[in-house]
Order: C-alpha cells, then structure tokens, then sequence
C-alpha cells in the first residue's frame, strides 16, 4: 500500500470546497482510518482566479481536465462539478483509467448510474455516491450495508430540503409560498433552478436511487410518478391540521409481491408520525423492514460540510478497500428486471378538498359515488362559504386503490351538484 493516497477533485464550488477543508482539518483522523496519508493531488475548475474561501494551493488548479483524469499521480477522482454529460464523460475515462470514482451528483447517478457502475465493476474500481441522496445522512451505505439481512418493504423520504424548508413555513408561520421560495433560494438550498426542487425532479431523481438499492431493481427516472408542491395551498394546510395531519413532499419507494411503486407527491402523514416532525430544510428516510420493522434517518440533506462528510466517508472506504485490494467488490448493482405495481395495487388513504352546491342530495349523490367505487369515507369537514350558495366539502376516505380512487375523482367532475374539486393528496403512515 502507497505511503499516500492523491485525490484529484473535479469542482472546487460549494461541496468541493468542504471536501477539501475535511481532508486538511481532519487528517490526522483520516490517517488513523485508513494508514496513510490522504492529500489533494489536482483539481479541476472553470476559473482559476475566483477566490474560493478555502486555502488550495494555486499550482493545484487547472482548467484541463486531462490533469485530473489521466494523472497517474492522482488514485481517486472525486466529481464534485455537477452536470450531466461531462461529468458523465470525466467519470467513465476516470474509471477507465483505473482510479476510483466518488461523486455527489444524483442527476447523473438517477440518469446513468447503471452504466457507470458497470464501467466500475468492469474496471475493478470502486464508485460510490452516498452524497447523492439526503446529503449527510448515511442512507445509501444503510440500506446496503446495515439493512442488508433484511427485506425492505417501504421507504419514505424527505429528501429535498427546499420543498420541505417552504412547507414548514406555510405550516408554521403561514407564510405564502413565493416568498419562502425566495428565501430558500438566498439560503443556497435550492437548485440554481428551482424548479427541479418544487416540481419534485430532484427528489424523484433520489427515490430512483433509493428504490434502486433498497429493492435491488433496474428502475429509472420514466418510472416516477412526480407532483411537486406548487398547487398546495394555505387552505389545503389548514384543513389538513384540522384533521390532525401535516402535509410534506414524500418520495415513495414500497414493494408488494416483487413490484414496486416509485412517486413523489405532497403527502398528508398524521402529526404524531416521526416524518411530521421534520422541518425546515433537514431530511429523513423512514425505512420499513419486515424483521426490523419502523427505522428513520435524519439529519441535514445538504449544504458544504454536511454533503463534504459523506462524500470524504465514501472516500475512506475506497482507501480502505485499497488497502484489502478490494476495489470494485463491493460496488452493487441491481439485480432484479424492472416490475411496477399497477394502479390497483397501490394502497392508500387519500384527502380531497371540493366545492359543492349547499343544496338538498348534494352529499348523498358525492357519497353514492365514493360507494359505487367501494371507497369508504373516514373523516369529513363541510364548511358554507358565506353568500354564494356553495360549500367547501373536505373528506378523507378510508385505505382504497389508486384506480378507483382516480375514478373517483374524474367522475367528481361530471357531477351537477360539483362545482370544482380543487385539490387531492394521498394520505400515508396510519
Ligand atoms: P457548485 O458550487 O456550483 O460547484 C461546482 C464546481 O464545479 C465549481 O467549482 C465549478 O468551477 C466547477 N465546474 C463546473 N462545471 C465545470 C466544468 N465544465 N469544468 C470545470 N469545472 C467545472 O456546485 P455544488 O453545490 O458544490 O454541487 C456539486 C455537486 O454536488 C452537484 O452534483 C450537486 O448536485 C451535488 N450536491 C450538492 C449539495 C449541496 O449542498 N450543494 C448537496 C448534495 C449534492 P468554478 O468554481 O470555477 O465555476
Ligand atoms: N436542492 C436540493 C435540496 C439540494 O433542496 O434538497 C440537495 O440535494
């Protein structure tokens, strides 16, 4: 084994810089971990003179990208840039080249991640990406490593802490939507789009990840249903509360009979249950094992040191498994042919918010509709609105299928005394 091991690292923004600062403040930990020395050998950056707030050393930098990948001097690639397709291209000539690859990039690992992990395994290198979902929290080494006896049959995340940052705030402060998504965006959580955050992209791009891992199964980005959190209103919040629940952007991975269903859709969870009482911008991963039964992960889902610690982790365990001569062994691919669970297997609760005409049958003709579709009703709040000769009708039904409960609901439409349903979730974690 090498006296040291030489990182090159590709970006040197906000994760590279904690990534960097991580190597030097801790070293002398590192050093115990792993034997040997860990420095920065080279890293890759668009503009050299930007001032970076982290001491690197100017001879480190270059804008060529062939200083870090086709350095012989360099043994692990850390891809911290961001993008697709050259990040994509760095990595498979990093893994070529034979160094080990760490990335934080869970575009790229939602998009391609089969095929970089092949590159991997084919070229007896490691790649890992525990960054990639919930930032800090070590998920992806628990669903592989410590839950690996076990049969998962659900996962529940909060993976994106933007969305989750902007409904804390309408819950608790009832504060509107635009202007906490603004004040997401001046705290650096949100994409530098965010409409990757609030339409849900960016975490149905991390439930492809998990549902991957934790069910062993080829899926990809086409197999998530995806509903952001722009349509969720402050009324919607506040009936919700009335009815003792709170509503977050749930990401879904759950598995019945060798099928699986992957969403991402604002979720009603009663107030009690542990992913309620994640707020602001933190994540948590409520992971359901048939032996183990109820396990959560919580913790910050971004930010520089927090990402930094994961993505520094993934490199120790390169240099461990350096050290065994290891490399490659343990990178994990799925096993399993894509199988997804139809509509009427899906089984939930759901919430559904209306207004109806104030008159004489209108509830008996809602509720016959709900009967026909073998559709229970659990709770309901019928409010008048003052002056117009309409009511705001809120009902959650009992557990039903995702298809009659959709049939439901377009069938709603074309009811006379139904003057608009305006808004339908899904209601998880009895
Ligand atoms: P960032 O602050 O924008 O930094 C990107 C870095 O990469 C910059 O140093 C930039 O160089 C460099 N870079 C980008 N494209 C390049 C190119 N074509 N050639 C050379 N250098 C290039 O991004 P970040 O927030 O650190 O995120 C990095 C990765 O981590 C992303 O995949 C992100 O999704 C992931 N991630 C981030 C967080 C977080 O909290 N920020 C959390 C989890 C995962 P210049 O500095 O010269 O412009
Ligand atoms: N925009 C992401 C979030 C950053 O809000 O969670 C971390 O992936």
């Amino acid at each position: 084994m090498k006296e040291s091991v030489s990182v090159g690292l590709l970006g040197l923004g906000t994760v590279g810089s904690g990534v960097v600062h991580m190597i030097e403040s801790h070293q002398e930990e590192l050093q115990q971990r792993v034997g040997c020395v860990v420095k920065v050998g080279k890293v890759l950056v668009r503009d050299i003179e930007k001032n970076r707030g982290v001491d690197v050393n100017e001879e480190l930098l270059t804008q060529d990208p062939d200083e870090v990948i086709n350095n012989p001097e360099v043994d692990v690639v850390i891809e911290v840039m961001g993008g697709i397709d050259q990040a994509k291209e760095y990595i498979l000539a990093s893994l070529k080249n034979k160094k080990h690859v760490v990335t934080a990039n869970k575009d790229l690992m939602a998009l391609h991640g089969r095929e970089l992990l092949t590159a991997a395994v084919e070229n007896e290198s490691d790649l890992f990406y525990e960054a990639s979902v919930a930032g800090g929290i070590p998920i992806l080494r628990s669903l592989v490593e410590g839950l690996s006896s076990d049969r998962i049959t659900k996962l529940m995340g909060i993976v994106n802490g933007t969305t989750n940052y902007i409904l804390t705030k309408m819950t608790k402060n009832n504060v509107p939507y635009e202007s906490v998504l603004k004040e997401a965006q001046d705290l650096g959580f949100a994409e530098a789009d965010p409409t990757a955050d609030v339409e849900g992209l960016d975490a149905a791009r991390k439930v492809v990840i998990l549902g991957t891992l934790g069910f062993s199964m080829k899926v990809g980005l086409d197999d998530v249903k995806i509903k952001g959190i722009t349509e969720v209103d402050a009324e919607d919040i506040s009936y919700s509360k009335k009815l003792g629940y709170t509503i977050k952007l749930l990401s879904i991975a759950s598995s019945e009979n060798g099928s699986i269903e992957l969403s991402v859709q604002p979720t009603l969870l009663p107030s009690r249950h542990p992913l309620a009482s994640v707020n602001d911008e933190y994540n948590a991963v409520y992971v359901y094992g048939e032996a183990v039964g109820e396990t959560m992960f919580y913790g910050p889902g971004a930010g520089q040191l927090p990402t930094a610690t994961a993505v520094v982790s993934d490199l120790v365990a390169v240099i461990k498994n350096m050290r065994l001569g290891v490399n490659g062994k343990s990178v994990i691919l799925p096993q399993h042919e894509r199988k997804l669970k139809k509509d009427d297997e899906i089984k939930s609760k759901y919430f559904i918010r209306l207004f109806v005409k104030d008159e004489a049958g209108a509830f008996s003709k809602i509720s016959h509709l709900f009967k026909d579709h073998g559709i229970s009703l659990e709770k309901l709040i019928q409010e008048p609105v003052i002056n117009n000769g309409t009511a705001e009708l809120v009902i959650i039904t009992h557990e039903t299928n995702h298809q009659a409960f959709e049939d439901v609901h377009s069938q709603l439409n074309d009811l006379d005394v139904v003057v608009e349903v305006k808004s339908r979730y899904r209601v998880e974690g009895m």
